[in-house]
This record gives structure tokens, sequence and C-alpha cells, in this order.
């Protein structure tokens, strides 16, 4: 017993390990060349990484934001790395309208569409959820619902096409994490419908790949500002975590982690140590203010009158 487990265990090590390098097509830059590419949320953050990416690799380039002066700027620094083409669509996210307008634009400007990146995430709050019900309403129609809108409109192009949809996400659509409620709820939803439609074009053979993107924490201004005082991790470089992004969704992969360190191992605890796992989580927050340190977000009072 002892014995055969001793050459078993290394045994199955090296065939998983082989299994797993040889069963792995390798990332190259071509893969995105001259492809259609919809970058949203792509005026800052990780999002507009991904579109100078795009554009060292030579895809025709859309980006949608709010902020038109900086969609203009990304869209010359594109077209400075070597975009085959480069263009911008700014409105809003809350309106389902606009959502399908830029869907439009791209069937319009690039006659189809390969790569469907849905990135952007509307402003919310970092602290114990005060209970305002609209401001959750008003999160799921910008991170979870304009995500449907376009996909919805998108599909019959990327059917065309043999295409993909990225669903940027996080560690906070996989295990609860405090002080962030309402944004959670969102990134859980997308994990449902995504999750829920790839089983959908499985069985009717669609080939559209699905790419969920489990993000930790990563050093983009916004999050930066929110969260940085009060986590203790060390948050990972955008333009890394972007590229990681590209070449998952280039490869087809159903889900991608980055950091895979602090996503991917700690969430392979949560379904047999899911306390143990929520304990951790909270122990990567500096609540107590102790020596002079930040102190967490004010409790705000639940009830309202
Ligand atoms: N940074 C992190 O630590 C982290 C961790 C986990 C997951 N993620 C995920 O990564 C993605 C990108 O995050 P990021 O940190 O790069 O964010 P970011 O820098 O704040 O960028 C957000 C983008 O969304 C756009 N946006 C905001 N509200 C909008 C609206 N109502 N309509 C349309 N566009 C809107 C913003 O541009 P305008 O303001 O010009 O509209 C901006 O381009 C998000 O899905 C986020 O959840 C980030
Ligand atoms: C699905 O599409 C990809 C990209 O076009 C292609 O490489 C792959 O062979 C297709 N798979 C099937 C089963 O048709």
């Amino acid at each position: 017993m002892g014995r055969l487990q001793k050459i078993l265990i290394p045994f199955l090590g090296l065939v998983l390990a082989f299994w797993f390098y040889s069963a792995r097509e390798n990332f190259k830059p071509e893969m995105l060349k001259g492809k259609r590419v919809i970058v949203t949320g792509a005026s800052t953050g990780i999002g507009e990484q991904m579109a100078y990416h795009l554009a060292r690799m030579g895809s025709h380039i859309l980006i949608t934001a709010r902020t038109e002066a900086k969609l203009q700027k990304v869209v010359e620094r594109c077209l400075e790395l070597g975009a085959a083409s480069a263009r911008y669509v700014s409105g809003t996210m809350e309106d389902m309208a606009f959502a399908e307008h830029v869907v439009k634009e791209a069937e319009a400007s690039l006659g189809g569409l390969d790569m469907l990146i849905l990135n952007h995430v509307g402003t919310s709050y970092f602290g114990y959820f005060d209970g305002d019900v609209g401001h959750v309403r008003k999160l799921l129609e910008i991170n979870f619902l304009s995500y449907v809108a376009m996909t919805v409109s998108a599909l019959p192009m990327l059917k065309e096409s043999e295409g993909s949809i990225v669903v940027v996400s996080s560690m906070a659509g996989k295990v609860g994490f405090p002080f962030t409620v309402p944004y959670s709820a969102t990134k859980f939803a997308l994990d449902g419908f995504f999750s829920s439609l790839r089983q959908e074009f499985s069985i009717q053979s669609v080939n559209v790949s699905i790419t969920l993107c489990i993000l930790g924490f990563i050093d983009t201004e916004r999050a930066v500002r929110a969260a940085g005082a009060l986590l203790a991790a060390e948050p990972a470089p955008r333009a890394e975590c972007a590229l990681e992004i590209l070449k998952g969704a280039a490869l087809r992969r159903r889900e991608l982690y980055y950091r895979y360190g602090s996503t991917r191992l700690p969430l392979l605890l949560r379904d047999w140590a899911a306390e143990l796992l929520d304990y951790l989580v909270r122990s990567r927050y500096r609540l107590d203010g102790a020596g002079g340190g930040p102190s967490p977000p004010a409790p705000p009072s639940l009830s309202r009158n």
C-alpha cells in the first residue's frame, strides 16, 4: 500500500504535467493581427492597456467609455503603436440603447466582429453596504445588463466569425468580499449569465468562446485610490494583466486567473473550506487602524426613513 502510493503519486503527477503542457497551445501575437475587437471601458485602466496591446498586435480596434477627450488620446496612441485601425464611440452604459449602438458601430465601420471585450464598470463606493437599493439597480445596469445587451447584439457577428466574448470579472465575483457589496453582486451575476450561456453554446455547437477573467488587485488609479490604503496586498501591474487577458481570450480559455497565485489557488479552498477562505479574505484588510494605519470605512446605519 505504502509503496504503491509512493510510485503512483509521482507517476500521476508526471502524466498530469505532460497532459497539461502538451494540450496547451501557445499564444502568438499574430493570433490577434487583423482581428476586429471592441474594448469597453478603454479610456483608462486595464481597458486602455488592452487597447495598446491590441494596437501593437495590429488589430482593428473600437473603444468606448464616457469621456471623449480620453478616448481620443487612446485612439491616437493606438494608431502610433500600429493598430490596423482605431476609433471610438463615447456614451454611457447606463443606457442599453447606447450599448447596442456600440455594436452597430462595429458592424458599420468594421463589417463584423471577432472579439467583444466587456470590461467597463460604473463607479461604486468602497465601504459597508449602505442600503441604497437604487444604487444596486443602477450598478447592475452598467456592470451587468449592458454586458448582456452587447452580447445579444453582437452574437450574429460573433457566430459568423467564430469569435470570442471576454468578460472581465474579479475575485469579488467568485467569493464574498467586504466593502464591495453592490459591485460583488454585479460580478457574480456575470458568472451566472455567461457560464450558463457557455453551456448552451456547447449544446448547440455555437463556436463562440466565452472567457471569464478573475482578477485580483490591479494597480489602476481607481482601484488603488479606493482600496490601496486598506488592502495589505501589493497590486499587480495593469499592462501585464491586460496582456494575460488577451492571451486567455486568443486561446479561447474558459476562465483566466490573474495573478494565478492570489486568485486560482485561494479559490481551491472555496468548496471544501469556505470559512477558511472567508477568513483569509478578511485578513487581507487592515481593519484595526492600529499603529497609525488607515481606519476602515465608516459603517453607515442601514435603516433609512
Ligand atoms: N483594478 C482592479 O483591482 C480590479 C480588480 C478586479 C477586477 N477588475 C475589473 O477590471 C475591469 C477594469 O477595471 P479598471 O480598474 O481598469 O477600471 P477603471 O480604470 O476605473 O476603468 C473603468 C472604465 O469604465 C468606464 N466607465 C465607467 N463608468 C461608465 C459608464 N457609466 N458607461 C461607460 N463606461 C463607463 C471608465 O471610463 P469613463 O469614466 O470615461 O466612462 C473607464 O474607462 C473592471 O471590470 C473591474 O471590475 C479590476
Ligand atoms: C471554433 O473556432 C475556432 C476559431 O475559428 C477554430 O479554431 C476551431 O477549430 C473551431 N472549432 C470547431 C469545433 O469548429
